[in-house]
């Protein structure tokens, strides 16, 4: 339903922006909001039920309300996921046993009940699957044991073979899928060549990028093989990923922001679109997302890479990104997740807001970066309620 078709709306809640073309229903806050056309109450067309909202949202069928999941959202917010980690204190073996990457995968999905269940793993899990052995340590985040800086060293990676190295991914989105059925999309992810770079070249996570940089800019072409193994390693790890489950894959490349625009266009971009390009050749109904963060200034060249979503960051304001990706590509996100330390009234503005400003379609609401850990269980489990009461 268009906004000019729904401009009058009746609001029993002083929280929600009149203006808004969107129609919210909650059984906490809000008796009726309605959105009359004429003397006729327009109800929301019926929508197919045999595919997950997710994935009918991306491809621009007509959907009663956008879709929403949260980026991170197993992890370390929830009380229940802190259980796991006294019990299993090593981040790898919880993300590596099958039957506790389905259980955690699963947490925010009995709570919440999001549109979308991603798989708990991480980008880093396929390292040791190319000769890069890491690990993720408490108070420190990622450890690159020895930091890939030279030819000799990336001589040394090896191709990925998934189901060699983790069959264990395999087995969880298989059993993600039957768990889930298809009341949510089962999303799988990878990280992207640069972003994967500047771990193991940097040895871990970093402020300034000065050894990724160093390499870039003075050995090019490591860096580029580099690249090349992690890009084929990748698109391979997202047809494993599909073919096993994934109804949906989303790319992070959440360091990419910290190139200059023509740094992106010869370090990124096309690895990027040759990642798109392979899949695509094999799984071309596969919905790719794409998340960088802070991408604002590279908006125009995300697009490029013939992505399906693109996944927006809260710096960028969700009505002028839309504006500048085109209609044809769809939209995630992008509520700031500091705004889960809010108010409840605050969050429940800021949703709607963020979801007038992405029209009616082609819309995944998320958070532009993932949950903050210290978010309040209760302000979390109250965004799904305000999202999945929401109708256009
Ligand atoms: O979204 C989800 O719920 C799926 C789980 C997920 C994790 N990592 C689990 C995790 C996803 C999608 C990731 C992706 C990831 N990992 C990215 C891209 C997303 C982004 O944030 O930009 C990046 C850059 C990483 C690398 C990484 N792994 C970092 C920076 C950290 C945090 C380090 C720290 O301790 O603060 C990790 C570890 C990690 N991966 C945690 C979780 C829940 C926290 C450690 C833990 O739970 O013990």
């Amino acid at each position: 339903m268009s906004s000019s078709l729904c401009s009058s709306l009746s609001l029993s809640s002083p929280s929600i922006n009149p203006k808004s073309p969107i129609r919210f229903r909650s059984k906490s806050m809000l008796s009726t909001i309605r959105c009359a056309v004429g003397e006729v109450i327009a109800e929301p067309k019926a929508v197919s039920v045999a595919e997950p909202l997710l994935l009918n949202a991306v491809r621009g069928e007509k959907v009663e309300r956008p879709p929403v999941w949260l980026m991170r959202q197993a992890g370390r917010y929830m009380k229940s996921y802190q259980l796991i980690c006294e019990k299993y204190p090593s981040f790898r073996e919880r993300s590596e046993n099958v039957d506790l990457v389905v259980e955690i995968s699963l947490q925010p999905w009995k709570v919440f009940k999001p549109d979308g269940v991603i798989l708990f793993s991480d980008i880093l899990t396929p390292l040791p699957g190319m000769n890069i052995p890491f690990d993720i340590v408490k108070g420190k985040g990622p450890v690159i044991y020895n930091p890939l800086r030279t030819a000799e060293d990336v001589d040394q990676v090896t191709e990925f073979v998934p189901e060699e190295s983790v069959p264990y991914v395999g087995e969880a989105l298989t059993i993600l899928r039957e768990e889930v059925k298809n009341d949510a999309a089962v999303l799988g992810f990878v990280g992207a060549p640069f972003t994967l770079a500047s771990y193991v070249v940097e040895g871990g996570s970093s402020k300034h990028f000065s050894k990724i940089k160093k390499l870039a800019f003075s050995d090019p072409k490591v860096l580029h093989a580099l690249l090349q193994k992690f890009t084929t390693s990748m698109a391979k790890y997202i047809k494993y990923q599909a073919d096993n489950g994934a109804q949906a894959v989303q790319i992070f490349d959440s360091w990419a922001t910290e190139l200059s625009p023509v740094d992106f266009e010869e370090f990124s971009l096309p690895y990027l679109k040759q990642i798109v390009d392979t899949v695509k050749a094999t799984h071309p109904n596969l919905p790719l997302i794409l998340y960088a963060s802070g991408s604002g200034g590279l908006l125009e060249r995300l697009s490029l890479t013939s992505v399906d979503v693109v996944s927006l960051d809260w710096t960028v304001d969700m009505a002028e990104g839309r504006k500048r990706l085109g209609a044809d590509i769809a939209v995630q996100g992008n509520v700031d997740p500091g705004v889960l330390f809010g108010s409840k009234e605050f969050i429940t503005n800021r949703i709607l807001d963020t979801v007038r400003k992405a029209g009616n379609s082609k819309h995944i609401l998320n958070l532009g970066h993932g949950i903050v850990v210290g978010t309040p269980e209760e302000n979390v489990a109250h965004f799904f309620e305000v999202a999945k009461g929401i109708r256009y």
